[in-house]
């Protein structure tokens, strides 16, 4: 049984990626800083929403499967996987910085005989740097692969298994270790080179964050000239194939698509315009939706606006960079009361107290608890649950 640890373990991807690698017959540890989490995982809590992860967790917990924050356990490990975040600054440029002080950390503890294999989104020539960076310590070639992880969040542990696995290494020995690893729990297996690989996984993301850009700004073009706008998204996507993926409205958010499309920017020497428009499209969602909800109900000056849905998406409990937290901000400029709610989340209030006690309504997130609601005072609905 080949011995695996994540490094970045109970996070959003290093922890489906262990329950199937687990499900698979890996022994697997789950490394982490997160104290909290670690202890959670071992008694048999996802500290996330996850689906199916909870259930394959009580099976195989202190089985073959474990978390710690002890980093003792590397040296004995076949395989180390790095997840970490990959963030971007304030200048919108990748922070690799973190990713290499990560690897630092951890260097010391681990050998050259061990692959290693970085899972995270980095950017562009990451791979060849840490390559570097390894073969000055070990003082031959590290067995290093980066194989990018594509899951929707929350789905992950169908799609790890779904998918097909883009596999990239700095050489053939750690290509052919990567591609067994992966073939155990993926449908199949693709090879890039290193800096192919990296750019895949960004452009993917930002051609996802393009796609809402685009359903935004024309959402907001239409409904700025007092149209509706679902009316004609209706009409131009039926029995039209060609519109078959064209996609609604909503706030487009997260941890990843905004992050990913501004290191891909960056990566062009700023130079990427359809992705920094997308991205003051997107931004610029939740100041149009507050000023919408004014042309409905007046000004807000202290009026009490419910806010339905914190997370960054739908029937998840994520607020990562969730932009109902920018709607927030926004409606407080405006010196209006927010009333937030989310089923998801604990700190915020009881649905049907907000919807009692408002006078006009903003969808942040549909998720699947508000899809039948009848609200009857003035509300925004971008997504178009409510019609
Ligand atoms: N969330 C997604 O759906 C998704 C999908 C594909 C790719 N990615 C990429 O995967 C990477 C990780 O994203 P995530 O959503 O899992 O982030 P996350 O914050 O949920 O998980 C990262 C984990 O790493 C841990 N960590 C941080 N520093 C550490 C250290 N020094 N040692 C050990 N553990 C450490 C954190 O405590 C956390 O549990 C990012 O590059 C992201 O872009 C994310």
């Amino acid at each position: 049984m080949k011995k695996v640890c994540i490094i970045g373990g109970c996070g959003h991807v290093g922890l489906p990626l262990g329950l199937v690698l687990a499900e698979c017959g890996f022994s697997v540890t789950l490394l982490d800083i997160n104290q909290k989490a670690v202890d959670m995982i071992n008694k048999g809590v996802i500290p996330f929403k996850e689906d199916g992860a909870e259930e394959l967790l009580h099976k195989l917990i202190n089985r073959n499967i474990f978390a710690t924050s002890c980093k003792d356990v590397i040296p004995s490990q076949d395989i180390i996987i790095f997840i970490t975040g990959t963030p971007v600054d304030e200048h919108h440029n990748p922070k690799i910085h973190d990713v290499l002080n990560v690897i630092d950390k951890y260097l010391p503890l681990i050998s050259k005989e061990q692959l290693i294999v970085l899972r995270s989104t980095i950017y562009p020539g990451t791979t060849e740097i840490i390559e570097q960076k390894l073969y000055k310590y070990f003082g031959v070639r590290p067995k290093l692969a980066f194989c990018p992880e594509r899951i929707l969040q929350g789905k992950g542990i169908e799609e790890i298994k779904n998918l097909p696995q883009i596999v990239s290494a700095v050489n053939d020995e750690a290509k052919k270790e990567a591609a067994d690893l992966f073939s155990k729990v993926a449908a199949k297996i693709i090879f890039l080179e290193p800096v192919e690989a990296e750019l895949s996984k960004l452009m993917l993301n930002t051609w996802r964050y393009l796609e809402f850009a685009i359903a935004n700004q024309f959402y907001m073009m239409v409904e700025d000239k007092g149209l509706d706008f679902y009316k004609i998204f209706d009409a131009m996507k039926d029995d039209y194939p060609r519109a078959k993926n064209f996609c609604k409205a909503g706030l487009a958010a997260g941890p990843c698509l905004f992050k990913d499309t501004m290191q891909l920017s960056a990566f062009y020497r700023n130079q990427f315009f359809l992705g920094q428009a997308a991205m003051l499209v997107n931004e610029g969602l939740p100041n149009f939706l507050v000023s919408q909800l004014e042309r409905k109900a007046g000004s807000l000056k202290n009026k009490k606006v419910a806010l339905l849905g914190m997370t960054f998406k739908a029937d998840n409990d994520d607020i990562r960079e969730s932009l109902s937290f920018k709607i927030k901000k926004e409606l407080e400029f405006k010196l209006a009361d927010v009333l937030t709610t989310d089923p998801y989340l604990k700190d915020t209030s009881r649905l049907e107290d907000v919807l009692a006690d408002c006078d006009a309504v903003i969808l942040g997130v549909p998720h699947k608890e508000y899809l039948d609601l009848k609200i009857e005072k003035p509300y925004v609905d971008c997504w178009n649950v409510w019609k």
